[in-house]
């Protein structure tokens, strides 16, 4: 099968392209990791960016997307690297991890952004269980996402991987408001090694949100507001800002 044969296949190559590369937030999720001895929930771990950097550093991680083929993906690297990552295919909105109490729950990359507001509401409600009681929550917030249309600027860089001979470029398109989200298009192109050319429009929609309301809405689930911690912008990258919510 090629690496790009099959719509699971392409799930996992598509992640690895867009989200694969990102290491600015790295340090901070180490950090807070190491100031727990109880396990960490990654929130919406995808292929492991995180939760193997984690693990890597003996921390007991587990990680939860809703995407299954993504987290086989993430469980064969854990393999493959001698890591112990547990895996819980499950809805961030819809959880309940009985048998582990959580010192550190992380939601990296924006994650919470893919959530409406009814489902960050139960996300909260769900995360408000899962952690000990002084227990962390910490979600990543974009800085800016800024509107854009493709006549209007200079295009941002495209994310690019190159893998089993196949070239993968995911170029933004444009990023338009609609209600209280940012609708982000995105032209997915992957080149066969024979030259074969592919092409897919992909789009997401982010929420919104500042941080100030996602704590007020923290608060509503009955944490407490700490000051954030920043991860700073790349060139290739807008910062986010971490909210920090104690449990
Ligand atoms: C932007 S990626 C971030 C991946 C990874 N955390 C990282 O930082 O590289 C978002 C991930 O969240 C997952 N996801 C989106 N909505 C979800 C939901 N409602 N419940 C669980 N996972 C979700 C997606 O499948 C995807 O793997």
């Amino acid at each position: 099968m090629s690496a790009h044969g099959s719509s699971s296949q392409s799930l996992v190559v598509w992640h690895d392209v867009e989200c694969g590369a990102y290491q600015a937030d790295l340090a901070l999720w180490v950090e807070l990791a190491k100031a727990t001895d109880d396990p960490v929930l990654d929130i919406g771990a995808g292929t492991g960016r995180v939760a193997l950097t984690l693990a890597a550093t003996g921390c007991r991680v587990v990680a939860l997307d809703r995407e299954p083929v993504l987290l086989d993906a993430l469980a064969q690297r854990a393999a493959d690297a001698g890591l112990a990552v547990e895996c819980v295919v499950a809805d961030a909105a819809d959880y309940d991890i009985e048998s582990t109490t959580f010192g550190l729950i992380i939601v990296p990359m924006q994650t919470i952004q893919l959530l409406d507001s009814e489902a960050r509401a139960a996300f909260l409600a769900c995360a408000h269980r899962a952690l000990r009681a002084g227990g962390l929550l910490a979600l990543a917030v974009a800085d800016t996402i800024e509107a854009f249309e493709p006549d209007e600027v200079l295009l941002p860089d495209p994310d690019r991987l190159e893998r089993d001979g196949w070239s993968y470029e995911s170029q933004p398109l444009s990023a338009r408001r609609i209600g209280d989200c940012v609708r982000l298009e995105r032209l997915r192109q992957a080149v066969s090694p024979s030259g074969e050319r592919l092409e897919e429009l992909d789009e997401i929609d982010l929420a919104d949100i500042s941080p100030a309301h996602l704590r007020a809405e923290g608060e509503r689930a009955g944490f407490v507001p700490q000051p954030s911690w920043r991860v700073p912008p790349t060139p290739e990258h807008v910062g986010s800002e971490v909210v920090m919510l104690r449990a």
